[in-house]
């Protein structure tokens, strides 16, 4: 007989100290403010909050998110042009059902999100990689492989990127080469999709400005979620695009048929933003990854030097040149550590030659047992290559 089904995505294994997954961390989610805010809720909403929701998702969701973004970025946010989504992941798919065709091309930054990748193939576009340097993605050098696609016949009409505190790397692209890059995507009629996943998550000072918010109506659409900032169980997240596009996603058969997503959920959100509830939830959790960043950076080994990210959930570990990931990951896994090939986050092999390590899940003392971990792992390995 099979065992029990499954209620969680993530089950620990036991032995292991696991760096691999960009989880919140349990004990760092908000129960007890959430209750509160689905109390108010009902309350306050009463069976408006249980009846089918608006397409495009509620109102007070979607003003409450204007208000805070126009707040933040160098331009206003209309809330016609935000459509709230099932998550980050739901936004991507979506977009891809409605926006792109098969077999056209879809330009994605090198390394990037590989869950994303994975989403875009079941699109059956055909992915290429950005051109990039030790910085990030290149501007010119990526119009240029544009133009050269476009040139050999293909469609390309969208770039797909995590530009702020990234998965896998943790980077932020700099601002001028945010500049560089709305202006190369209006000047070729490109839709840059700007994955902002992790824009909370700034621990050294503010975000950089949004690309959203650097360019035009319609060269951007932008990809939020509150997976991270408040809770992966709530399935909720937003993009923000032009109102024309917003108008066909809203349009699309699954939500005429059964309304905007997670209704109660979104309705819940816009209390638990408007409350305070998720500025203070912020505040805390902020401080809590940063000493969790700074635990893990200060417990690698000198062999694995790396440089704290100003946000986000990851290390982007370089690998001495005589270590590949995933041998390594095998020794580490024998150790009781794990981690995700850096070879995961491209399409064509590359990226043997780093690691990615989370820190969001583990305590200050677990990553730093985690780390002693794959330090002996990693001399493990060296020891035994030929
Ligand atoms: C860059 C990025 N985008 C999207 C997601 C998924 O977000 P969501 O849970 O809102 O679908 C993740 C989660 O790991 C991520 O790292």
């Amino acid at each position: 007989m099979a065992g029990p089904l499954p209620t969680l995505q993530f089950v620990a294994r036991p032995g292991i100290l696991d760096l691999s997954w960009g989880h919140p961390a349990g004990d760092a989610l908000p129960v007890t403010a959430w209750l509160e805010a689905t109390e108010r809720t009902l309350t306050i909403d009463g069976s408006r909050a249980l009846a089918y929701g608006y397409a495009a998702g509620p109102a007070a969701l979607r003003e409450w998110l204007a208000a805070r973004i126009g707040a933040a970025e160098p331009r206003p946010c209309d809330p016609a042009g935000v459509f709230v989504t099932a998550g980050a992941s739901h936004a991507l798919e979506i977009l891809a059902a409605e926006l792109m065709r098969r077999d056209d091309v879809v330009i994605v930054d090198a390394p990037t999100y590989h869950l994303a990748l994975r989403i875009l193939a079941d699109a059956g576009v055909s992915l290429v990689h950005a051109p990039t340097d030790s910085v990030g993605l290149e501007p010119a050098a990526t119009a240029a492989l544009v133009a050269e696609l476009r040139a050999a016949g293909r469609t390309v009409e969208f770039l797909y990127l995590v530009p702020t505190f990234a998965n896998p790397t943790g980077a932020s692209l700099p601002d001028d080469r945010r500049a560089a890059l709305v202006e190369v995507a209006r000047h070729l009629g490109l839709t840059i999709i700007e994955d902002d996943t992790y824009r909370e998550f700034a621990y050294d000072g503010p975000a950089p400005p949004s690309l959203w918010g650097l360019a035009d109506e319609g060269t951007v659409i932008r990809i939020g979620s509150f997976a991270k900032a408040v809770a992966p169980g709530l399935r909720l997240g937003w993009l923000n695009a032009s109102n024309d596009i917003v108008d066909r996603l809203g349009r699309r058969g699954y939500l005429d048929s059964g309304g905007g997503v997670n209704h109660l959920v979104a309705m819940t959100m816009a209390h638990f933003g408007e409350s305070g509830a998720f500025d203070r939830h912020l505040a805390v959790v902020r401080r809590r990854y940063a000493d969790q960043r700074d635990a893990l950076v200060g417990a690698l080994p000198p062999s694995l030097p790396v440089a704290a990210p100003a946000g986000g959930w990851f290390l982007w570990v370089a690998l001495p040149t005589e270590v590949s990931a995933t041998p390594l990951l095998a020794e580490a896994e024998r150790h009781g550590v794990s981690f995700v090939a850096g070879s995961r986050f491209y399409i064509d092999g590359r990226g043997e030659d780093h690691i990615r390590l989370s820190f969001s899940m583990l305590r200050a003392d677990e990553l730093t047992e985690a780390a002693r971990r794959l330090a002996a792992a990693l001399s493990a390995t060296i020891r035994a290559a030929p």
